[in-house]
């Protein structure tokens, strides 16, 4: 075991892959610009991994590393632990024992927070220890600092946005050249966007975790995943895609929190934003976030969301924030600023989808027989439910021609018994598709 200079920090890395590998590469290559800003040495010290075996090109022969994440928060050099392993098992462990043994954690492992979060907020403040999840949300971009501490003086009324780099990937690609969702996913896999399992992103698991996080720091309340309605991109069809445009929109996933004076609104979708707009014009697998402030206003962040440099350079920096407290020592303050920027959380229900009020974008594929329009017409209109805009494509689909409209603002609700209403008609050959419009956004 190496001595650590004396006026060094010692960083313990647990989960040496994409992001791990990231973080040890930025904490070797830029080691000397590090020590200039911090005044001394931030010293990557030891490494736990299950493979230490394949090669990740980077030079690990001057490391104590070891299979048992028990070793790096057991070794005395150790003052902060990284946790890039992953999942809500063992990474929880890791991360409450790396706690109580005293040391600073840093994770970017967002399931383990949107799931245990609050656990491990009141053991760091029970400890007296700070903890840094700057990238777990958007990657690079630093938003929940933002959030803690650039924002901290506004009562902030929505913060919604582009949370998923592969997610946006797809739909960018499906709108831009019109292809199907399938053949767009698989190129997001093989451009190491999409993970080969890519169920927590595409069905809106990810964004949700992310969106809880954010609700946290913006509005001081503690929210779970499964608080958060969720749907995913994996039934959007490049015809929605394509019928979208032609009313001057485009789709994106959304995860959407608002606060207001009804409540609180908690959700991820995809979402037909006006083609103009700076989400709809965020593209590739960049992230764009929007917070919106009583007296800050708009503010704007963008970058790339994932990725391991970029990950990785967010990782490092919550390094270099909690390396700076802990040569402050706890005569200075212990913990400079809570996790969620507040020492007290609320407890706030989630709205439910079908209180809520919006504009709808619907896709019927009716049978192609007289009458069918003026029914569908009517049972809207029973509901009081008026359409803006309506198309009606002469493209046969097999038995079916599409009718896509747009409805006026209407709740939910109204919307849902209108359309079971419509089911019963009979004219109607499968389930409509129905995508929420956001203007304001
Ligand atoms: N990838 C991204 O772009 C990105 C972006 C933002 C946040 N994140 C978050 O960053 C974290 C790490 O993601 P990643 O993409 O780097 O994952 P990854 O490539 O799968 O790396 C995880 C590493 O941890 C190792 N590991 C698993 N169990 C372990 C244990 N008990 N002890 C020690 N090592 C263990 C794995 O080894 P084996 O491979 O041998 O199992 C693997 O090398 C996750 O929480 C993820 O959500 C990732």
């Amino acid at each position: 075991m190496s001595e650590l200079p004396g006026d060094a920090v010692g960083v313990g890395l647990v989960g040496l892959g994409t992001i791990g590998t990231g973080t040890a590469r930025i904490l070797l290559e830029h080691a000397e610009l590090i020590r200039e800003r911090l005044g001394h040495p931030l010293e990557l010290v030891r490494i736990a991994d299950l493979d230490l075996g394949s090669d990740r090109g980077i030079d690990l022969s001057g490391f104590d590393c070891s299979s048992d994440w028990r070793d790096v928060i057991g070794d005395p050099r150790v003052g902060l632990v990284v946790e890039l392993v992953g999942g809500t098992g063992v990474a929880r462990e890791i991360v409450i024992a790396a706690l109580e043994a005293g040391k600073g954690v840093v994770t970017a492992n967002k399931a383990l927070l949107a799931h245990h979060g609050f656990e491990i907020y009141e053991t760091a403040a029970r400890c007296g220890i700070e903890i840094g999840f700057e990238a777990s949300v958007a990657g690079t971009i630093p938003v929940l600092r933002a959030l803690r501490e650039g924002l901290c003086a506004d009562r902030l009324e929505q913060v919604f946005g582009i949370v998923n780099g592969t997610c946006n990937y797809i739909l960018s690609e499906m709108d831009e050249h019109g292809e199907p969702y399938e053949s767009c996913l698989k190129r997001a896999q093989d451009l190491g966007y999409a993970e080969a399992d890519p169920s927590f992103d595409v069905d809106g698991t990810d964004s949700a975790h992310k969106l809880a996080i954010l609700c946290g720091l913006a509005f001081g309340v503690q929210i779970g995943p499964e608080e958060i309605a969720t749907e995913g991109i994996e039934k959007i069809s490049a015809v929605d895609i394509d019928y979208a445009r032609r009313f001057g929109f485009r789709i994106k996933l959304l995860a959407i929190a608002k606060r207001s004076e009804a409540g609180l609104e908690a959700r991820v979708h995809p979402t037909l934003l006006p083609c103009e707009s700076m989400l709809a014009r965020t593209g590739g697998a960049m992230n764009a976030v929007e917070v919106r402030g009583q007296k800050s206003g708009p503010t704007v962040y963008y970058g790339a969301g994932a990725g391991a440099d970029p990950t990785a350079s967010a990782v490092v920096a919550d390094l270099m924030e909690l390396a700076r407290s802990r040569k402050l020592g706890p005569a200075a303050g212990g913990v400079r600023v809570p996790p969620l920027g507040t020492p007290t959380l609320r407890a706030l229900p989630v709205r439910r989808l079908e209180d809520l009020e919006g504009e709808f974008y619907l896709r019927f594929d009716a049978l192609d027989r007289p009458g069918v329009l003026a029914h569908l017409a009517g049972a809207l209109g029973d509901r009081d439910i008026g359409i803006a805009s309506l198309l009606q494509l002469e493209e046969r689909r097999s038995e079916a021609v599409p009718v896509v409209l747009l409805t006026h603002r209407v709740k939910e609700a109204a919307l849902r018994a209108a359309l079971a209403e419509v089911a019963r008609l009979g004219d109607i050959c499968s389930t409509p598709r129905l995508l929420r419009i956001e203007r304001e956004l």
